[in-house]
């Protein structure tokens, strides 16, 4: 069966109750057969949950606690993203990594705690520049996938992004190429896993720098099944083209 093309919208740190104008700018202009997924700050959760329902756009979180309740100040649980109207939840986005030290065991924990809550876990891996320049980038992305991706990974409860580090917010991308090498080694790492058939059902996102202006590209190399996009997705003008492109 095709892989439906998932583009998916990471707000980060951005985004106050009016930005709820480009979640209905963009309800009323995704066309084609893409899945569209926003995951706004988890302060606006609720609010877009309430106003995506019966649209063809999902809301996700951006991060959860591993535990389902508990004594984490500020944290959030799955459950509770999945009580304000969430249907996924990014894990192990490389800032998450970085500014909060996770490690793949904990990103694996994290992606549970997702499937437990009944969402979609959205899993990232992805080389800093200075292990692409190690020639590493494959040996990074392997050892993240084997030790952030759970055993019980299927393509209903999981969704992987490659997002290169050096490429998010810096407008540089890796040639075609390079993300065609990077997305066809994460497929056969999966096919050694899970069994070719399972594996041929996961998308695999691509992230950093994706813009309107590549964004068809870039989805048209083999095993890339959409992108998971950071600044171009604040716009509605700038990501209904790229919902586009996934189409
Ligand atoms: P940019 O699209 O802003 O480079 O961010 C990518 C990203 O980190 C999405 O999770």
């Amino acid at each position: 069966m095709p892989r439906v093309k998932i583009a998916a919208g990471n707000w980060k740190m951005n985004g106050l109750a009016g930005s709820v104008s480009e979640l209905d700018a963009l309800i009323a202009g995704a066309a084609g057969g893409a899945e569209v997924v926003i995951c706004p700050p988890a302060t606006l959760i609720a609010a877009f949950a309430a106003r995506a329902r019966d649209s063809r756009v999902a809301i996700g979180g951006q991060d959860c606690h591993a535990a389902a309740s508990g004594a984490h100040t500020g944290d959030l649980s799955a459950e509770m993203l999945a009580d304000a109207g969430a249907s996924h939840v990014i894990v192990g986005h490389s800032e998450r990594r970085a500014d909060h030290g996770e490690s793949d065991a904990a990103v694996r924990a994290k992606a549970e705690a997702a499937w437990r809550a009944g969402l979609v876990a959205i899993i990232c891996v992805g080389e800093t520049e200075s292990s692409r320049d190690a020639g590493d980038t494959l040996g990074v992305v392997g050892r993240q996938l084997r030790g952030s991706v759970p055993g019980g990974a299927t393509a209903a409860n999981t969704v992987i992004a490659y997002e290169p580090v050096w490429a998010i917010g810096t407008g540089r991308t890796p040639t075609l190429a390079e993300i065609a090498e990077v997305h066809d080694f994460m497929r056969a790492d999966l096919a050694s896993r899970f069994g070719t058939g399972a594996a041929d059902g996961f998308r695999l996102l691509y992230g950093g720098s994706v813009k309107p202006t590549n964004a068809a590209e870039i989805f048209a190399v083999g095993n890339v099944d959409g992108g998971l996009v950071g600044g171009a997705s604040l716009k509605a003008g700038d990501f209904l083209p790229i919902v586009a492109a996934a189409s």
